[in-house]
């Protein structure tokens, strides 16, 4: 079989790798603990079921407009509205499946081969595959100083000719930090004076602790929509916890949202009628549901630093935001992709390898799942590595006994 050579060079999802060996596991019968998921565990907000369902009833189930139904673009326009101090247009807005393919999208317009798009590590593992789909070169920025925050400085030497975009989420998958107000400020001034689009993914952007919160981008330019570099790509995934409906979005000028739009129109068309509607609905809804979400989530990372501050050489920097945090372990000397596998094998519990992530010698913990598998699968992971750990275990109603240390 011939497979082309970009396709070749794209890499796998780690998360969806793993989640098919615990899957297996799990079949087998084995207790496994998944630290891995990438989405919160309520169901989608009542107003979103009831608004699919509406449409469901009504049968008149057609194409949409390929960037959105208006009454979603509403929706999105008063969001935009509320959330970034922002008056757009339906035409600055094209609505597609999932942030993913918004970005996707936006690579896509604007990226000529060996065009390089900056990234910072850690970095959301699509990034580099997408940069590279598009024929496209991802500049990692790594900080120097061993930190998960690039200094501006950084960031310039990283930055050539041939520059089109930087990328920043904010915040941050898989590391959870928030980027300082002062750090978003600079670069969005920094895009600005060098003609270099900011692309910010805000998929995040209100599952945020201890009071933090992300400035938008476009607080730190006086330029209108159709003149700013700052592109912002959101969604209904992480903040509804509505993953399986597929709906994101992009706000920008026009004429890029023009390309965005011929393109997805070529390849997709619209998203699903269905989950248009129940976004839309999920938009004008109650909001308590994405507030609700975060105090869970807030409450899952404060039972989650409390256990890992006990695992002795792990160092962890407390995360700000999303459901995910990135602890150091390279005390343990294993690459991370060895020490995933080596969890996964002797204590049953799946995180992510920071190597996907830029991030070699760290783990993805996510905490979007329940305080129970938090507390349970470090303690696990704490008996397999931590020599100050009690060196029994029991999992499930098997005693388990460390004998390799
Ligand atoms: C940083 C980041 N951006 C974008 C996405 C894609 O979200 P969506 O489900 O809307 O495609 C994800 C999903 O994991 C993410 O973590």
């Amino acid at each position: 079989m011939s497979i082309s050579r970009l396709a070749s060079a794209i890499t796998d999802s780690p998360t969806l790798a793993l989640n098919e060996t615990a899957r297996r596991l799990r079949a087998k019968g084995e207790p496994v603990i998944h630290l891995g998921a990438g989405e919160p565990k309520n169901k989608a907000p009542i107003t979103a079921l009831l608004g699919s369902a509406a449409k469901l009833r009504e049968g008149d189930i057609k194409y949409t407009p390929i960037d959105g139904t208006p009454a979603l673009k509403k929706a999105i326009i008063q969001y935009t509205e509320e959330n970034y101090g922002r008056s757009v247009a339906p035409e600055n807005v094209v609505v597609s499946t999932g942030a993913k393919q918004s970005l996707y999208n936006i690579l896509f317009s604007i990226i000529n081969p060996q065009d390089e798009v900056v990234i910072l590590a850690p970095y959301w593992v699509s990034y580099p595959e997408m940069i590279k789909m598009v024929y496209g070169i991802p500049v990692v920025v790594t900080p120097e100083d061993g930190s998960f925050f690039p200094k501006m400085a950084e960031i310039e030497d990283a930055v050539s000719s041939y520059t089109k975009a930087i990328i920043l989420n904010n915040p941050n998958n898989p590391s959870g930090i928030v980027y300082s107000n002062e750090f978003v400020a600079d670069l969005v001034d920094f895009c600005e004076r060098n003609g270099i689009y900011l692309i910010m993914d805000d998929i995040y952007h209100k599952l945020v602790f201890d009071g933090n919160r992300p400035a938008p981008g476009y607080e730190f330019t006086k330029k209108d929509v159709e003149n700013t570099r700052v592109i912002v790509v959101n969604g209904i995934s992480k903040l509804y916890g509505m993953t399986g409906y597929r709906i994101g979005w992009t706000v920008t000028n026009r004429k890029l949202a023009e390309t965005v739009t011929k393109v997805q129109g070529q390849i997709t068309s619209n998203p699903s009628t269905i989950s248009q509607a129940a976004a839309e609905s999920a938009l004008t809804g109650r909001q308590n549901v994405v507030e609700n979400l975060r105090l869970t989530i807030q409450n899952n990372r404060d039972v989650l630093l409390q256990e890992l501050r006990s695992f002795t050489d792990v160092k962890v920097t407390p995360p700000g935001g999303t459901f995910y945090c990135l602890p150091d372990f390279r005390a343990y000397n294993m690459g991370s992709v060895e020490l995933a596998q080596f969890l996964l094998q002797k204590a049953l519990v799946v995180a992510v390898p920071g190597a996907s992530f830029g991030m070699e010698g760290h783990l993805r913990i996510s905490f979007a799942g329940s305080v129970k598998d938090a507390i349970e699968g470090v303690e696990r992971m704490k008996w397999a590595l931590d020599p100050n750990a009690p060196n029994e275990i029991y999992i499930g109603d098997r005693k388990l006994i460390r004998d390799w240390m």
